[in-house]
């Protein structure tokens, strides 16, 4: 007989081998890492503490009175990232394939229940071949406890998580209603039914991974916010992705020591906007000539790429960014750039992250395709989240700011606190000459020379509105400045800001247009 420190020895032991060596070395040869490499790659170095490491499953149909594994096929507990308190739970895919259990399911609710209590984000480690198929209903049950807590923790604290396997079915939700999702490039998938069901059910042939895999969900289907090239850069990326984020709701995200120089300007800022207006730029350029240098992480880069929204640092202050993306379509505002827009948006406010909007927008995307598909309620989300958020919001309008969109994006009527605007700014109902067409059609018609008459109303418009001034005359504008006074002119106003308190009228919660 073992001694009583044996046995503990012994369990320690079994439990740390998860379903078997065998089983591990099947998950290496997948190119994949086990559920405690992956923790021990993400937590700092012994801050690790695992919660119930003994919890085994209680079922007893289908031969699982025989087989049990110290666990249950999930790895839980808490420990630090970069010295910040997080919960985690991460799953075991060599014990009966990550498969979800009654008592799996309770390991994952019993640290989201901490997480909430404490206040601190949970990261969720997923690699599952979904409900264990031998529990029935008590697994569904199981999957139904954590979403009805992933509800319940929005909002409070943040909440990640990376798919480094299989995520399918019911499973799918969890991650869906979570802030951030990243996968991993081949090795990952997620849907809500598979290949084979959808063969016979849409008789279309598909692979998982053209169905559900990395590069669909971050480019088509806008699922996914990060695609990351292997483990270990999903894992990078979600240190990096904390780093941005306070802890709870009641926080405001961690600083970074920042040394303010005498010369904040920067002088390359004021060559990026061309000449013509009908020409693209990177708005990207714009965006790493305000913030403090390589601060950038673009959260959705391959998804609605008209539109461009990620975490930076000004002066070591975290900010979310929302810029229009002149080189993509233009810039312009279609279904899929409101809606990731808008989740964004209201992510920085959940978590007190003050909002920088750069605008460049000609207005919304004309067409059946947008219509049918309701651009209408779908642009209104982006309207709404801005309406609502309460944090600290400035817009620069770098160039066009047109119509509707003039409105939607951070409008000083929204409720933004401060509203720059460059020279280069047109703030108008539409383009000049969009505009001359309609309000002098008849004038137009009626000249010897209609093209000439047509350019000399085009100038005419120009002159008087596609310029800042009009709107800087009303106050809507607060401040016209050059380029390369953006940085300066930002870090003081975000300083001015800090200490913001706005509230919304007192409600049960609002009805986004959803
Ligand atoms: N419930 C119970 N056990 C499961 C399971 C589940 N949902 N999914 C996988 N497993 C077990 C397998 O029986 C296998 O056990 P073993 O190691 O004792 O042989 C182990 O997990 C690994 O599964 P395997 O099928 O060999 O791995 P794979 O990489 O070839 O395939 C999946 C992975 C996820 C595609 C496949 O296991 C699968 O289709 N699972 C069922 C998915 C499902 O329909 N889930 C229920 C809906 S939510």
């Amino acid at each position: 007989a073992h001694s009583k420190t044996e046995l503990l020895a012994l369990k320690n032991a079994e439990a740390l081998l998860g379903g078997g060596q065998d089983r591990i070395d099947a998950q290496h040869k997948k190119g994949k890492l086990t559920a405690r490499e992956r923790i021990d790659l993400l937590m700092d170095e012994g801050s690790f503490e695992e919660i119930g490491k003994f919890v085994m499953h209680r079922s007893k149909d289908f031969g699982l009175d025989k087989e049990y594994y110290l666990g249950d096929g999930v790895v839980t507990g808490y420990g630090t990232v970069n010295g910040r308190l997080v919960y985690v739970f991460s799953q075991d895919f060599t014990v009966f394939g990550g498969s979800l259990s009654e008592t799996h399911a309770e390991k994952i609710v019993k640290i989201m229940d901490l997480a909430m209590k404490n206040g601190a984000p949970v990261i969720g480690l997923n690699d599952s071949g979904g409900a264990r198929i031998q529990e029935g209903v008590v697994s569904l049950g199981g999957y139904a406890d954590i979403f009805y807590k992933n509800t319940l923790a929005s909002g409070v604290v943040p909440q990640l998580s990376a798919i480094m396997g299989p995520c399918a079915g019911g499973a799918v939700y969890s991650p869906a209603i979570t802030d951030f999702i990243l996968m991993v490039e081949n090795t990952s998938y997620m849907f809500v039914t598979g290949p084979n069901v959808v063969k016979t059910v849409t008789h279309e042939s598909v692979t998982s991974e053209e169905l559900g895999g990395a590069s669909t969900h971050s480019a088509k289907s806008g699922v996914t916010h990060f695609s990351c090239a292997n483990e270990v850069v999903c894992i990078n990326h979600l240190k990096q992705l904390l780093s941005y984020m306070p802890q709870n709701c009641e926080e405001t995200a961690p600083a970074q020591p920042y040394e303010a120089s005498d010369d904040e300007s920067r002088a390359v800022l004021d060559s990026i906007v061309p000449d013509n207006a009908n020409q693209p730029y990177d708005i990207r350029e714009v965006i790493d000539g305000i913030i403090d240098a390589g601060s950038f992480l673009e959260v959705h880069q391959n998804f609605a790429e008209n539109i461009v929204v990620g975490f930076a640092r000004l002066a070591g202050r975290s900010i979310g960014i929302v810029g229009n993306q002149p080189a993509v379509l233009a810039g312009v505002l279609d279904i899929n750039a409101s809606t990731k827009a808008a989740r964004f948006v209201r992510f920085c406010d959940s978590f007190n992250i003050p909002l920088l909007v750069l605008e460049d927008v000609p207005g919304f995307l004309p067409g059946t395709d947008q219509e049918w598909r309701g651009i209408i309620t779908n642009g209104a989300k982006l309207l709404y989240a801005f309406c609502e958020a309460t944090v600290p919001r400035i817009t620069v309008i770098t160039r066009k700011a047109y119509g509707g969109a003039y409105d939607v994006m951070n409008s000083k009527h929204i409720g933004a606190d401060m509203n720059y605007a460059w020279p280069t700014a047109e703030i108008a109902v539409m383009g000049a000459k969009g505009a001359a067409e309609i309000i002098f059609k008849r004038e137009i018609a009626a000249a010897a020379d209609p093209e000439a008459k047509l350019q000399e109303k085009v100038d005419e418009y120009q002159e008087k509105f596609a310029t800042p001034y009009r709107a800087a005359h009303r106050g809507f504008v607060d401040e016209v400045i050059l380029p390369s006074q953006t940085r300066q002119k930002l870090i003081r106003a975000f300083k001015m800001l800090e200490n913001k308190v706005d509230q919304l009228p007192r409600k049960k919660h609002g009805n986004i247009p959803l």
